[in-house]
């Protein structure tokens, strides 16, 4: 039954949030975040767009045959080909969208799309007519809409509504609105396309002016129903309005928001904020609002005397609540299987029995190192060897050795490329990670470019993982590697041979040939 007062979430951290700079998840990962989205209870999922590459198109497949109980969404321009390919990857959906886009703002059709707002109404009516003949929910996004001719916007939500669009989405694309204005424009958009019931307004907010969530709740104030974002708030440069956030506002401030509500589950939103900053290679601020390692941290003495006496002096939201405890339970090599998965559902992740196998054993060679194993050694183990690690991979190590002199240090690797040829080279360079990374050019002849390179420790213990992040690049592709080992060198030879892996696959699903490694 419609409920007019309940807000719905539309999570497209898959979709735009991929789109932040040096981020790219394969389709385990994706998978991964897309079942701790629906867990959550967030009502959409977009999942990607299909026409833009295979790559693409096959996430959207699986997450829409593998993720049952929320709606799956697919992006598409609103030419055919785009919408084809949508209700395609779709298919097997429990319940399928649309999500069918043009740009109305005088500057994108002038300049981008140079179409006549008659043309660019032509295309909606076009593309959302289709768009419902091919799949059970249409939305309808005005790309740019913030700074569309107000009454041009109007007309066209009311021909995408009679066209068959049940969500009209009100982007605001580059960030550019304020608070009270948006909640006035979105306002006179409700009144102005006067839809009939059924249907909702929704908005999708950029952070260019650290914005994004306050522009989201002053629209729900202004009647929208459908709030957009992504977790952690990421995304292309500021990033879009951060789910947590906005959740957490109404939540907190039901006193103002109330009968407004929204389903979330929301003891699950720093699980999933985990699991996305660890897949994405994005780490979430330490003062981050709701997620951050600090939102619940009191270090000022006369903070910590208040809290003591009473939470809400200082706390205006409990810890529980956005499922930010702490483990009390320390893992060791007498853990067995059953404390494993248990400590995996808690952490964010539904693998596969193969999968959980597979990480029970490297997580009993990590007993055999180290006494206690963390948290964050777990979510190494899983993000780095199991999702990372996708059965097309090419090049995995074998072997390596190094020798650290003064100034100069050598190193040999073994690599085995296509799970069968071996592959064996040594190099110098001016310390063991550099000449392990020559080497294994070398080995490979190929040659991409370094963009980053980044150790941390896996938990603030001297006997913690090192966790090597890594991004490469070659011939207009960029991807990024994670390694974990006890030993950073390991750890950062990993990170290079995955990063050197995902390299492929990105070239693959866009139909680049990566020269001259053959
Ligand atoms: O920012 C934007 O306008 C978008 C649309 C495709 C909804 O991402
Ligand atoms: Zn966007």
């Amino acid at each position: 039954m419609f409920d007019p007062h309940r807000v719905n979430f539309f999570d497209t951290t898959l979709r735009d949030g991929e789109q932040a700079a040096g981020v790219n998840l394969n389709a385990a990962e994706k998978l991964q975040i897309a079942k701790q989205l629906a867990k959550m209870k967030i009502d959409v999922i977009e999942a990607g767009f299909p026409a833009a590459s295979p790559g693409d198109f096959n996430c959207v497949k699986t997450v829409a045959r593998e993720v049952p109980g929320v709606t799956v969404a697919a992006l598409a321009r609103t030419t055919e080909g785009d919408i084809r390919a949508a209700g395609q990857a779709l298919a097997e959906a429990e319940r399928a969208r649309i999500h069918t886009f043009i740009a109305t703002s005088p500057i994108h059709m002038a300049h981008k799309l140079r179409l006549t707002p008659e043309q660019v109404l032509g295309e909606v009516r076009a593309g959302v007519s289709l768009a419902r003949s091919l799949a059970g929910e249409v939305e309808f996004s005005a790309e740019d809409a913030s700074r569309s001719d107000l009454d041009f916007l109007i007309k066209v939500f009311k021909l995408a509504a009679e066209c068959g669009a049940t969500v009209l989405n009100i982007p605001d694309t580059v960030g550019y609105a304020v608070p009270e204005e948006f909640h006035d424009f979105c306002r006179a958009v409700i009144k102005g396309v006067a839809a009939p019931e059924g249907v909702i307004f929704s908005v999708h907010t950029h952070n260019d002016l650290g914005l994004a969530v306050a522009n989201s709740l002053a629209a729900v104030r202004a009647g929208v129903r459908q709030v957009e974002g992504t977790i952690n708030g990421m995304g292309e440069r500021g990033g879009n309005a951060a789910i947590e956030e906005v959740v957490m506002a109404i939540k907190t401030r039901a006193d103002i928001y109330a009968p407004i509500h929204t389903g979330l589950v929301t003891n699950r939103l720093y699980p999933v904020s985990r699991l996305v900053s660890r897949l994405s290679g994005l780490a979430v601020p330490p003062n981050k609002a709701v997620v951050g390692a600090n939102a619940f941290a009191h270090e000022a003495g006369i903070h910590q005397h208040g809290v003591l006496s009473n939470r809400e002096t200082y706390e205006i939201m409990k810890a529980e609540d956005v499922g930010s405890v702490p483990a009390v339970i320390v893992l060791g090599k007498h853990s067995g299987r059953h404390a494993f998965r248990d400590r995996l559902e808690l952490l964010g992740y539904q693998l596969d029995d193969e999968q959980i196998s597979r990480a029970f054993d490297s997580f009993k060679r990590l007993c055999d190192e180290k006494k206690d194993v963390s948290d964050g050694d777990i979510e190494a183990i899983i993000s780095d060897q199991i999702l990372a690690v996708t059965p097309e991979h090419r090049y995995e190590l074998l072997e390596y050795a190094v020798g650290v002199g003064a100034g100069l240090s050598t190193a040999t690797v073994v690599i085995r490329r296509d799970h069968e040829k071996e592959l064996r080279d040594a190099a110098t360079g001016n310390g063991p990670i550099d000449s392990a990374y020559n080497a294994i050019k070398r080995a490979m002849d190929f040659y991409p470019q370094l963009e980053n390179f980044s150790i941390r420790a896996t938990s603030p213990r001297s006997d913690a993982l090192g966790e090597t992040v890594v991004e490469l690049s070659h011939g207009g592709v960029s991807a990024q590697g994670r390694g974990a080992a006890t030993d950073i060198v390991k750890a950062s030879i990993q990170a290079y041979i995955n990063a050197v892996n995902r390299l492929y696959t990105q070239a693959a699903a866009r139909d680049v040939r990566l020269t001259p490694a053959g």
